[in-house]
């Protein structure tokens, strides 16, 4: 079986290896000639933990390749997946599907045969129907049947997400068309029904929508924790005891329920948003989802009021360290990190901010103020400063000694906003130290 994939990013280059390794013939089409050139030259765009190897594995057996011509990819394949991104419009928050439509325009213009068309890509409900208008119209003399395949894997451990999901969700259109997409799909994914992986498959509104419910679901749970985290440093609890309190109840489960800086990254920000606006739009508003929204926001900014206070209301003239810029650790994206709104409100603030992130300084550097200094180690960005601020919580962080921090500091505050740290042991070593719910 012969597949392409549209997208060569965080999505599309992960499935496609993947699919690889599952043994079918993948080729895969980015519109970045830079990351096409990169991948040939067997270096990965992106930081993904087991990316290079898999992907070197595949190219070597013969059925991973890339190319930046749509035409070539979409040759003799059965399905061809989307997998472009879907960023919010500027304005109004909607999802952006300029991508996912011209994707699909070059498709159905480019292809040869009968196939499936795929979206991979987060897409609000009603897209699959219009990809399918788009394709209808633009080759009138060719079945593309259109379905929706939404992807869960989670960056930092996304092969892992991707070779053993907790589902698969399947959604294709009503009748005949419908029945063979999925029997295309179904056969893609069978690798897994050695592992038992449900698949799910429904409509495609339903498949649509189940991807924006379960991360504003998850969003929701973030939240909510974090909220409790604030409450229980008001009254003298420790969030961590509450948070397994109510997570060892089946009904509400552990994950998620870890306070921090508030959510970000390339999905949750976005995807609540969108389905916030498709909610309003369809006369049925998720408010709960609404509030989550505004509460994530207004956190980010009030932990950079936070680091001022910790630093005796001023922060002009002080070093601050930053450790971790990247939305979460074992990647590079810096989409929606939290860094993003406390370093350069940092700044404004009149601080020297010297950070420090194990692999987001490449992408972090022209989206951060120019002023910020970035450091070679975790010790490095500390010696000098006045108060050090721990954003993501990669695991290089909780290795360093307190001590050795602390002596590499010119002041004592530390403000972990992950909870990394014990906080006797950080006492100990002689820091002002806060964390996020903890007495
Ligand atoms: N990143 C995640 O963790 C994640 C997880 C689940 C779902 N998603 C969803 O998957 C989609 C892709 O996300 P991503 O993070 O991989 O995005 P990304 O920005 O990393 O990658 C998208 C890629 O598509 C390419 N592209 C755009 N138009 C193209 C075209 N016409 N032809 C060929 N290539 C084209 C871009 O150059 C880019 O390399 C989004 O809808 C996102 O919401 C992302």
């Amino acid at each position: 079986m012969r597949i392409a994939m549209v997208g060569a990013g965080y999505v599309g280059l992960v499935s496609g290896a993947c699919f690889a390794e599952f043994g079918v013939d993948v080729c895969i089409v980015d519109t970045d000639a830079s990351k096409i050139e990169a991948l040939r030259g067997g270096r990965m765009p992106i930081y993904e933990p087991g990316l290079d190897k898999l992907v070197a594995d595949n190219v070597a057996d013969g059925r991973l390749s890339f190319t930046n011509d749509l035409a070539e990819a979409v040759r003799g394949a059965e399905a061809v997946f989307l997998a472009v991104g879907t960023p919010s419009r500027r304005g109004d928050g909607h999802a952006d599907l300029t991508y996912v439509y011209a994707a699909a325009e070059q498709v159905a213009k480019a292809a040869e045969r009968p196939l499936v068309l795929v979206t991979k890509s987060t897409v609000p409900v009603g897209t699959g129907r219009q990809v399918q208008e788009i394709v209808s119209r633009a080759r009138p003399d060719l079945s593309i049947e259109v379905a929706s395949n939404p992807e869960f894997l989670r960056e930092g451990s996304a092969i892992g997400d991707f070779m053993r999901p907790d589902r698969v969700v399947i959604g294709v259109m009503d009748g005949p068309g419908g029945e063979r997409a999925l029997a295309v799909l179904r056969r893609l994914y069978r690798p897994l029904n050695l592992i038992e992986v449900p698949i799910l498959s429904a409509r495609i509104e339903t498949a649509e929508l189940i991807k924006y419910a379960a991360n504003a679901f998850l969003a929701v749970k973030i939240t909510f924790i974090n909220e409790i985290a604030d409450l229980c440093e008001r009254v003298g609890a420790d969030v961590h005891d509450v948070s397994r309190g109510i997570g060892l109840d089946g009904r509400i489960g552990r994950k998620f329920l870890h306070p921090g800086p508030g959510y970000g990254g390339s999905c949750f920000p976005k995807d609540t948003l969108a389905l916030a606006r498709t909610a309003q739009d369809s006369g049925s508003p998720v408010r709960l989802v609404e509030t989550t929204i505004a509460v994530n926001d207004a956190r980010k900014e009030a932990l950079a009021r936070r680091v001022v206070e910790a630093c005796g209301g001023s922060v002009q003239g002080r070093t601050v360290a930053v450790l971790g810029l990247t939305f979460k650790p074992e990647t590079d994206d810096m989409r929606d990190a939290a860094s993003l709104v406390m370093v350069p409100a940092l700044i404004a603030a009149g601080a020297r901010v010297r950070a420090f992130d194990p692999q987001g300084m490449g992408h972090a550097k022209p989206l951060l103020p120019a002023g910020v200094e970035y450091a070679t180690s975790t010790l490095d960005a500390a010696t000098g400063a006045d108060a050090l601020v721990l954003l993501t919580e990669w695991n290089e962080f909780r290795a360093v000694a307190p001590e050795k921090l602390k002596a590499a500091m010119r002041g004592d505050v530390l403000l972990d906003f992950r909870n990394v740290y014990d906080p006797a042991a950080m006492r100990e070593a002689g820091f002002a130290y806060r964390s996020i719910g903890r007495p």
